[in-house]
């Protein structure tokens, strides 16, 4: 019987070793430790046993159980880490290849102009403000001494809501009166105002029923025409290059006087003159001037305290010189060829 369970003890253990997979281990220990198995069958014949050697074999019985056990433990053991391994080698992901490129959105050109206008003066210490796009006459015209018969009224054709009254503003100098009066009278008002205006112009290459302007305008004592030019100076100078010379033309705005139109110095030929400076040199980017005495003092400001110094920038312009756009409406079509061209970065 001993002998009997030697034998079963070494062909269980070779069995073991032999396992190559989690099944097939699992039936070797149904078939030696199983209720059907030769050991289960060794028990039951130990009835025929004598007292003396039944505790011996029952004791012999529990070695082999437990030896066959435990090396059926630690080869299980095994194969699951050999299963585990594997199946970590089969799922290895290669992360040498290459990834797809992600397709990244870009700002809008007029974006990305406004952004940068914005942070040239914003480090010049302006506060960056906001005005409603339907707007009153009275903000729109009258605030800015443009009266009802004002013939210059004519200049900006309007698209008007409900009566004369209210209408879609025709520029962003309404933000001027709006920003002062909320000041009541205090200055300093140190403020540019980004935003959309709209005009009843027929659409072509350089004219859009609703574009982009940006008003500036600066009150405090003692603000002089000299002021105006070095701001406009840094600003241009700023988006355009160092090289850029600037010039003031008197022009007419009734809201300054005087009032001004600025050029500066073509970059296409280098002031010697091209077809996108008509011969001429220079380019006209913007309108300013000193604030109208009127117009401090509609808006509660001591014209006799306070002068002041405004400007209107038109967004469009700005970014067809400086990124040699030839038609306004391409900044609106939005065809994703054109708003692609932008995708660069640069610092
Ligand atoms: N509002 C003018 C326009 O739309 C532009 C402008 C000119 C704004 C002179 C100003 C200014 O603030 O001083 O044509």
């Amino acid at each position: 019987m001993q002998e009997r369970l030697q034998e079963l003890q070494t062909e269980a253990l070779e069995k073991i070793a032999a396992a190559s997979d989690l099944k097939e281990l699992n039936d070797i220990r149904v078939a030696y430790l199983g209720k059907k198995g030769p050991i289960t069958e060794v028990l039951r014949g130990m009835g025929k046993l004598s007292a003396e050697e039944r505790p011996k074999m029952g004791a012999l019985v529990n070695v082999v159980r437990e030896t066959i056990t435990a090396k059926i433990e630690e080869k299980q053991a095994l194969l699951e880490e050999e299963a585990v391994t594997a199946q970590l080698a089969a799922e290895t992901i290669d992360i040498t290849l290459p990834a797809r490129p992600i397709n990244r959105g870009n700002l809008h050109p007029l974006t990305r102009i406004i952004e940068e206008i914005e942070d040239v003066f914003i480090g010049m210490g302006y506060a960056v403000a906001e005005g409603p796009e339907v707007e009153s006459d009275y903000y729109n015209f009258e605030a800015l001494n443009l009266p009802k018969s004002h013939p210059a009224r004519d200049m900006q054709d309007s698209f008007y809501i409900s009566d004369e009254s209210v209408l879609m503003r025709t520029h962003t100098s309404p933000v001027q009166a709006r920003t002062m009066e909320k000041q009541k009278g205090q200055g300093p008002v140190k403020i540019i105002c980004p935003g959309k205006v709209y005009r009843r112009d027929n659409d072509d290459a350089t004219h859009s029923h609703q574009f982009m302007q940006i008003e500036g305008l600066v009150v405090d004592e003692n603000i002089s025409m000299s002021d105006l030019k070095g701001t406009l100076e840094v600003f241009l100078k700023k988006v355009f290059g160092q090289e850029r010379e600037i010039r003031l033309r008197p022009s007419f705005f009734p809201f300054t006087e005087p009032s001004v139109e600025v050029d500066i110095s073509c970059k296409i030929c280098q002031g010697h003159g091209c077809n996108v400076c008509k011969h001429t040199g220079w380019i006209e980017v913007l309108g300013g001037g000193m604030v109208h005495p009127n117009v401090l003092e509609m808006s509660g400001f001591d014209s006799k305290k306070y002068s002041g110094f405004a400007f209107g920038i038109g967004v469009e312009r700005i970014a067809m010189l400086k990124y040699g756009v030839d038609d306004i409406r391409h900044f609106y079509t939005n065809d994703v060829r054109f708003l692609k061209q932008f995708n660069r970065f640069e610092v």
